[in-house]
């Protein structure tokens, strides 16, 4: 089975124990979620709200991460999400826990995610 590697040298035992509980229970979850929901193109942002629910955990239940460690994904741009994703998928952005958590991600996944996050109150675009 995967296990993260810490990333921050000032986490306690305790925290580090924690995650690695976290992140094999919703790396089942995910493996569940993935086989029984099916794919919907062009982004769906209410069947990404069903596939969100494994992210929930670090990113908050609508995007709204409260911890530092994790970033707000709400009212983040459609397309900078899926790239993002895309990108940890590939390898080209690297982040061990985000790898493990898009590995099984197919592209429509990404869509409907994207779509959900993107669509929640959150980050604001200045008008300049
Ligand atoms: C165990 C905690 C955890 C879970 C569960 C998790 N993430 Fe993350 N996520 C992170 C961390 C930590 C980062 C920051 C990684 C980095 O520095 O690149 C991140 C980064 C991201 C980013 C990039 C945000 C940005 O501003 O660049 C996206 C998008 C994202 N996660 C989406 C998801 C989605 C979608 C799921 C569910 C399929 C998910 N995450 C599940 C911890 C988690």
């Amino acid at each position: 089975m995967w296990r993260p590697i810490s990333p921050a040298g000032s986490m306690t035992e305790e925290t580090i124990k924690m995650r690695k509980h976290g992140v094999q229970v919703f790396a089942v979850l995910a493996g569940a979620m993935l086989i029984c929901t099916a794919a919907v193109a062009g982004g769906d942002a209410g069947a990404g709200k069903e596939k969100s629910v494994v992210c929930a955990s670090c990113h908050g239940v609508s995007g709204e991460s409260v911890m530092p460690d994790y970033p707000v994904l709400a009212g983040q741009h459609q397309d900078y999400l899926e790239h993002s994703l895309k990108a940890y998928r590939s390898g080209e952005r690297s982040n061990p826990i985000m790898a493990a958590f898009v590995a099984a991600l197919s592209d429509e996944d990404i869509a409907d995610l994207a779509a959900y996050y993107a669509a929640q109150e959150g980050l604001f675009t200045l008008n300049r």
